[in-house]
């Protein structure tokens, strides 16, 4: 038999239309999953659905608004029957040392980052609780900054450690509730939120930053947004049944060094 099927199941993918967040919809909607787009960029949004064709629906979404992630999943559970499967992967990132990060940046990254994953969380925890059967899954796309120092991220990192610790909190509180919470943690992955700071910073040496970016992590390279989305795949499915709880690395050895 096929294994880490999805079929049947609900998907909401948050900043579901750009990079790692695209990748998750289109390799959920692969395994038979219903997706919802729950992005700010209608654009964007509208494009991937547009390639998934009618098992996915676009919902603008804004993470940073708890009555914008209740609406999406509300919508979801009233076109779909249920939610099944929430993805937190709405995130943005900041350059600084904690010296070069203002209050306004900080309360930004912790906006969307931070708090986005605890809307999320909520909204999702109030329909998987309620429905019938109950239960789901939760996966938050943390990073490795969440457990190591990385230099001029300071507000970046402290988000993402946030995340890491809500995964495991989340994951105790409703594990008799048949609801699994796990965290994914990639290193550096090749995608519009990196091709923007490379842009943004390195404009004029954006060949050699790339190269640099590639050899930051041992194997010698980032990584792919499909990548991470096929750990997102086993994650959301039963055979990772017995998984809760963890923050699960994958960076091509960087923070193995
Ligand atoms: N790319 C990497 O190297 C990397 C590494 C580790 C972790 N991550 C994390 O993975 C996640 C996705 O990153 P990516 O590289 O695909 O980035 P990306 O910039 O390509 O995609 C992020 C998406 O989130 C959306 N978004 C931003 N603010 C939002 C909001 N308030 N509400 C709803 N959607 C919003 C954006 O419009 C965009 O479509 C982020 O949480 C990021 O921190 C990325």
């Amino acid at each position: 038999m096929a294994r880490f099927q999805l079929n049947e199941k609900i998907v909401l993918v948050t900043g579901g239309g750009s990079g790692i967040g695209a990748a998750i919809c289109r390799a959920t909607a692969e395994q038979g999953a219903r997706v919802v787009v729950a992005e700010l960029d209608a654009n964007r949004g509208r494009q991937v659905v547009a390639d998934l064709g009618d098992t996915a629906m676009f919902q603008q979404t804004d993470v940073t608004d708890l009555a914008s992630v209740q609406n999406a999943v509300a919508i979801a559970a009233q076109r779909f029957g249920r939610l099944d499967v929430l993805v937190n992967c709405a995130g943005i990132g900041h350059v600084g040392s904690v010296q070069e990060t203002e209050p306004a940046d900080f309360d930004r990254l912790m906006a969307v980052n931070v708090r986005g994953v605890y809307h999320g969380s909520r909204a999702a925890v109030d329909q998987m609780l309620a429905q019938d059967p109950k239960g789901g899954v939760i996966i938050n796309i943390a990073s490795v900054a969440g457990q190591i120092g990385v230099p001029r991220r300071f507000a970046y990192c402290a988000t993402k450690g946030a995340v890491i610790a809500m995964t495991r909190q989340l994951a105790v509180d409703y594990v008799k509730e048949g609801i699994r919470c796990n965290a994914i943690c990639p290193g550096t992955v090749y995608s519009p939120f990196v091709e923007g700071y490379v842009e943004r910073f390195h404009h004029d040496t954006r060949e050699q930053t790339i190269a640099e970016l590639h050899a930051r992590q041992p194997i010698g390279r980032m990584g792919r947004p499909d990548e991470i989305a096929d750990l997102t795949v086993y994650l959301a499915s039963d055979e990772a049944g017995f998984m809760t709880g963890s923050a699960v690395v994958i960076d091509g050895a960087w923070t193995a060094t």
